[in-house]
Parts: C-alpha cells; structure tokens; sequence
C-alpha cells in the first residue's frame, strides 16, 4: 500500500514515517512524505492537493500537519481557521474525489471540557469547542466529513490528546527544564492541577494509526469513522510533571495550582479526557506512564546536552 504523510517533520508525522517504514502493509517501504515548502496550509487548495495526490499516486494520506501552538491560534484566529480547518477540507476533497482514503488527526479540542460526570469524550459526543485552535479543528472535521460524502475513498478521523516523544520541546522536557531552574533557586514547582488528559506517546499514537489504516476497513465507501487514539490512564499537568521528575529522579516539589493562575491566549478544555475507541487488535494502547519509561532515555540525553 502507497500511504503518504502530510507533515513529515513534526512530532507525529515522524513517528508515523518510523512506524510505516517497518510496517507489512507498506512492503516496508518509506511512506511519501509532505510538508513545507511543497505544501503550505496556508495556501493549498483541493487543486494543488490534487495535483500531489496524481504526480505520487498514494491509496491513503494520513493528514498530521496543523498549527498547534494553541495560544498563536487564539491570536489569530482567522489563520488558525485557515491552517486548522478550511485547509483540512481542501485536502479532504482532493482525497475524496479520487477515492484517496484519508486519516486526518484532530483533537479532544473539539470539545469544552466542561464534562463533570467522570467519563471520557465519547466519538458521537457533541461538538462544542472552546478555543480558535478547536474551532478550527472541529470545522476540519465537518468539512472532511462531507467532503467524503458518496466518495469511494474512507474518511477516518483520529482525535488525540496530549501528545509527547522525539523530538522533545514537549511537556516532559518543559517540565523537566522548569524544576531544573526552580531547584537552583530552591523553589517548588507549581503546575496545573485542574486540568486533566491523558499523555499519549507519539510512537504508540503510530503504530496505532498504521494497525487502523491497514486493517479497519470498513464496509461502505464514503464512511466516516472517528477514533478516540490515547494511552491508557489519566492525569492532571500536576500529576504528569510529578511521574516525569520521578522518572527523572529531579527532586523538586511539585504543587497544584488551577488553571486560572496562568494568564493565556487560549483557554484550554478542562476535561481533555478521550474514551479510547478500539483498535483493530483488540489491545488497547498501554498505560501513558509505560509509555512515559520509554521517552526518558532521550528526555536525559536532552538535558544533559
Ligand atoms: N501536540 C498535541 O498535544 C496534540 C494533541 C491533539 C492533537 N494533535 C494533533 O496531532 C497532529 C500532530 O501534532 P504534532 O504534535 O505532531 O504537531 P507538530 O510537531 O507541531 O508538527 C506539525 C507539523 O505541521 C507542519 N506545519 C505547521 N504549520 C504548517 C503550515 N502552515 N503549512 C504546512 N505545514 C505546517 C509542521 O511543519 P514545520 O515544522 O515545517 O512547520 C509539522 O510538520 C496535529 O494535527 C495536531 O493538531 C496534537
């Protein structure tokens, strides 16, 4: 199978190359891949789109590219809209009218994070975004859905949360790094408490992706499927920084502290809790703090360069 990957270079588009390289369904060839300067989201139509999809010929994209600075999109919310949502139904349409599948990566943005019963954002739970960034992304969805409508291609959509791993710069290192500087001046840490996911590793995240993209299948052409892709678990930001200094044996305190302290752009979703849809193995993804033992290795590489 021909898969390409728009956004090659990002955290998970790398993983993703990494996983379909070994993967069986792609004969273990290296997957095509995009990203700028050959595709920018701020400029691309269903017709330059298209024009890739017929120079290279792929029988399926996986869609990561997006703007995902959270608060850059708030300042800007008509570019976020551009880049995160109207580009995403560009491309879907290019998919769709040549039957091309699409796997496009959305996020547990689309919802409020208002939930107070306990349980994860189901896929059929009604959208409700709080922020430009899930404004956006929650449009993308829309879009490509209907883009899909009667194509012979599938349309799934993959919403994730929280995502960590190579290159770093993610919330372990930032963490790290901070409680780095909060014990030389011998200070504690104070990290959101109110806020609660679930961390999910970006190799787990590809693999998992590879097994929908080569196995789900399903039935009716033009189908939409929505995926709820997570490690196993939850966590508040106070309780992720604490098990990432534990990993790390930084001995620094840490303290909860609400959401609110921190004057932001964006307003993020309190409630980033995904129920995890299946996978086509039946195992769900591994708990996040295994997937956090498998990260520290390069997160103490990075500190100590
Ligand atoms: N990170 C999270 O916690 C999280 C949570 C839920 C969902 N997601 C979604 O998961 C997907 C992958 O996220 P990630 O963490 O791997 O993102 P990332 O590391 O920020 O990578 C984003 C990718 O998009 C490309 N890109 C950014 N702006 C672009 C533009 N204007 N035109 C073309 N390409 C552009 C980047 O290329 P350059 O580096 O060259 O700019 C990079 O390849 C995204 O769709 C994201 O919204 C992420």
């Amino acid at each position: 199978m021909r898969v390409a990957v728009v956004g090659v270079v990002g955290r998970l588009g790398r993983a993703l190359v990494a996983a379909l390289e070994g993967a069986p369904l792609t004969g273990g060839r290296p997957p095509i891949g995009w990203d700028q300067p050959e595709l920018e989201l701020d400029t691309v139509t269903a017709a330059s789109f298209g024009a890739l999809l017929d120079r290279e010929r792929p029988e399926a994209v996986i869609h990561t590219a997006a703007w995902t600075d959270v608060d850059a999109n708030a300042r800007e919310p008509e570019l976020a809209m551009r880049r995160n949502g109207t580009a995403v139904g560009e491309i879907a349409r290019a998919c769709a009218a040549r039957g091309t599948d699409l796997v496009f990566i959305s996020s547990n943005e689309v919802f409020d994070g208002r939930r107070t019963d306990g349980l994860g954002y189901r896929p059929d739970d009604p959208r409700n975004p709080i922020n430009p960034y899930g404004a956006a992304k929650a449009r993308a969805e829309l879009l490509a859905s209907e883009a899909f409508a009667g194509s012979a291609g599938r349309l799934a959509i993959v919403r994730t949360a929280w995502l960590f791993g190579p290159p770093g710069n993610d919330f372990p290192a930032k963490i790290a790094a901070a409680a780095l500087r909060a014990r030389a001046v011998g200070e504690r840490l104070r990290v959101t408490g109110d806020e609660v996911g679930t961390p999910t590793y970006a190799p787990d995240l590809a693999a998992a992706i590879v097994a929908l993209v080569g196995v789900d299948r399903p039935p009716v052409p033009g189908s939409v499927a929505i995926h709820h892709l997570v490690n196993g678990g939850r966590a508040s930001r106070a309780d992720w920084a604490r098990e990432v200094l534990r990993a790390l044996a930084i001995e620094v305190e840490v303290v909860d502290v609400p959401a609110a302290t921190w004057e932001r752009a964006s307003t993020p979703p309190l409630w980033a809790v995904l129920e995890p849809t299946p996978l086509p193995s039946g195992v769900p993804m591994r708990p996040w703090r295994e997937a956090l033992a498998d990260a520290v290795p390069a997160l103490r590489r990075d500190l100590a360069g």
